[in-house]
């Protein structure tokens, strides 16, 4: 079955050699979708003809948004906590604890309809290929069973062992860390595909960060890294000496980070929705691409320090808060999500590509920043198949 989507009042395919502009935009564009790939892309006048056919009626399409960072298993809430830092409290790592107690606690079953629930949330946002991490289990059983939970719904999972030191190794981090190299690691890197550390004051340091990535990476899971988030740090600078798909935060970045990151091939993945719900100021998104970096915008969608499962809105915080234009941010949210993910199947609208696709209510895509908190979503196709 081949389906023609035409009438679109703008495409968005991020591929340059197609359209204008770092977006690869294309007017009064047409596309067909067939055997849940892309198989044409072209002017809308010259179509092939099909057996289906969809009116767009004037409004734009683009690829579905690729969140590469969310941490989706876990139980509980932390209403207070986000209460209390709107009172002056500060963000601290801590905070997981609380998430780690509820998630130890609750069953399968709560935990697998917990994600359940924000994958379709995010799916009806346009949202269409997601990352899932562990690491609110901190046991071998706990963080094992969150990534066979996620490995259902997502084939980018992360082995997040190394979140914090788990509560019964309070005084023992040696220990713990020996523990997420060794048997942790070993339950959790058939249901894995990344494995990632939270590299940061009150969790852990540049050599335990390198232990564990370097454990990771020998079973054959490529790492990421929570780097530079609250403070200053050797999280960017490792992430990239290692090779690592991405440092996710880069908040608080040194001239030397930035140039780490602009010249390695890690991308720099940034998560306003967490600078949005810790009151904390937001990464500089303008510094990291005028100095070459490839930049990704994800959720960060966790009960702690980022509760949005919304990329048009980190879309739109990021248009106005971290200087970056509309056509960057849209890039930064599906194709700069892809390579955060080393993906060449998704965050693009090419022939051959996976037939994942966003119809905003809108007749462009920089609605997204123009119409902030407004839902845009008319049409969501994952793998060809109409969702929404
Ligand atoms: O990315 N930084 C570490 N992990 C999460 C926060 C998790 C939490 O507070 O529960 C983050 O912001
Ligand atoms: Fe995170």
């Amino acid at each position: 079955m081949s389906l023609l989507l035409t009438n679109l009042g703008s495409l968005v395919t991020n591929d340059p050699a197609q359209g204008s502009g770092l977006l690869g935009l294309v007017q009064d564009a047409a596309v067909v979708v067939e055997n849940g790939t892309i198989a044409w892309v072209g002017a809308a006048a010259a179509a092939p003809a099909t057996d289906e056919q969809f009116d767009a009626e004037g409004r734009s399409l683009l690829p579905g948004f690729v969140d590469s960072h969310a941490h989706l298993v876990f139980a509980g809430d932390r209403t207070a906590e986000f209460n209390a830092r709107m009172s002056g409290q500060a963000y601290t790592a801590g905070g997981i604890r609380t998430t780690v107690a509820a998630t130890r606690a609750a069953t399968d079953a709560e935990l697998d309809a917990n994600l359940t629930r924000f994958v379709n949330e995010a799916l009806r946002q346009g949202t269409t290929t997601i990352e899932c991490k562990s690491g609110y289990g901190l046991t071998v059983a706990d963080e094992a069973r969150a990534l066979r939970i996620a490995a259902a719904h997502t084939p980018e999972t992360t082995y997040l062992g190394a979140h914090v030191v788990a509560p019964e190794y309070a005084d023992d981090p040696a220990g713990y860390v020996d523990l997420v190299t060794g048997e942790m690691l070993d339950a959790c890197a058939p249901h894995a595909r990344w494995v990632d550390v939270f590299c940061e004051n009150g969790a852990f340091d540049g050599d335990q960060a390198r232990a564990i990535l370097t454990a990771g990476a020998k079973r054959g899971l490529i790492p990421r890294v929570h780097a530079n988030q609250l403070s200053y740090g050797p999280g960017v600078q490792l992430a990239v000496e290692l090779g690592a798909a991405s440092a996710d935060h880069c908040t608080h970045l040194t001239d030397a980070d930035v140039s780490a990151l602009a010249s390695g091939d890690t991308v720099a993945t940034l998560l306003p929705g967490a600078e949005f719900s810790t009151r904390a100021p937001y990464p500089d998104a303008r510094r990291l691409l005028d100095a070459g970096a490839t930049v990704a915008l994800s959720t960060d969608c966790n009960p702690g320090s980022s509760f949005t499962s919304s990329m048009a809105f980190c879309v739109a915080v990021a248009v106005r808060e971290m200087g970056m234009t509309p056509d960057e941010a849209v890039h930064a949210a599906t194709a700069g999500g892809a390579q955060a993910l080393r993906r060449t199947d998704v965050g693009r609208i090419t022939v051959g590509a996976r037939a994942d696709l966003l119809l905003l209510d809108a007749p462009s895509h920089v609605h997204l920043a123009y119409r902030p908190g407004v839902p845009l979503t008319a049409a969501v196709w994952r793998g060809g198949q109409r969702e929404l």
